[in-house]
């Protein structure tokens, strides 16, 4: 089957795109509002992209056109967020924090999460997740309806015992990410895992 994405077939860009793209991982990004309201939401395009300097990238998509999802807006105002990972027992909050909720609310409180002052950047990290990602705005580009922000990483928080002290490599069988599959609400668990050296 073949799709023409910018023209017939435009309408299905989201469920073919998303839904093949898999598994993503998901940025669960944290933001102060100008009134100081902590802001949390899921973003599955993500990934990093280098890490000379670290750099990571999300896109949340406008609400309608020129209309910034809170995420896009807080960023755009204060050049500063946190993308918190999600694993297996984070999950759950992390999909209750997608919800639309009034401004001035703070999805945190809404999922019975807990924060924690962030070392380098005012927005603070989630307690519960098991990775945080402290950034600065590099700049976000414009494409269409599609904001892709890009964060120079400035501090990265990892729990104790993901991560082998010796050799910083991550112990696999304590870390268990979660991915953004099948498109509506599918997830992946990441246990079954393989070693490939390369040639
Ligand atoms: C797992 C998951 C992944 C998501 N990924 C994205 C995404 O990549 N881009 C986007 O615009 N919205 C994405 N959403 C929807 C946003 O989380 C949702 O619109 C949220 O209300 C935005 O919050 P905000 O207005 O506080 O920024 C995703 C939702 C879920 C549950």
């Amino acid at each position: 089957m073949d799709f023409d994405l910018n023209g017939a077939d435009a309408k299905h860009s989201y469920k073919l795109l998303a839904g093949l793209v898999v598994p993503r991982p998901i940025a669960w990004v944290t933001t102060l509002n100008e009134d100081g309201v902590i802001n949390a939401a899921p973003f599955s395009f993500f990934n990093v992209m280098g890490t000379r300097p670290p750099i990571v990238a999300f896109a949340p998509g406008d609400r309608s056109p020129g209309i910034p999802k809170d995420t896009a807006k807080n960023i755009r105002t204060s050049g500063e967020f946190v993308i918190n990972l999600v694993d297996e027992e984070t999950a759950e909050a992390m999909n209750i924090t997608s919800a639309e909720i009034a401004a001035g609310e703070s999805e945190i409180t809404l999922a019975g999460l807990h924060t924690e002052s962030s070392r380098s950047i005012a927005p603070p990290r989630i307690s519960e997740a098991p990775v945080a990602i402290e950034c600065r705005e590099w700049s976000t580009l414009e494409v269409g309806r599609n904001r892709i922000v890009i964060g120079l990483v400035q501090c990265l928080h990892v729990k104790d015992g993901i991560l082998d002290p010796e050799t910083l490599l991550v112990r696999p069988e304590a870390y268990a990410p979660v991915g953004r599959m099948e498109v509506p609400s599918g997830y992946c668990r990441t246990r079954d895992r393989f070693d490939m050296p390369r040639p």
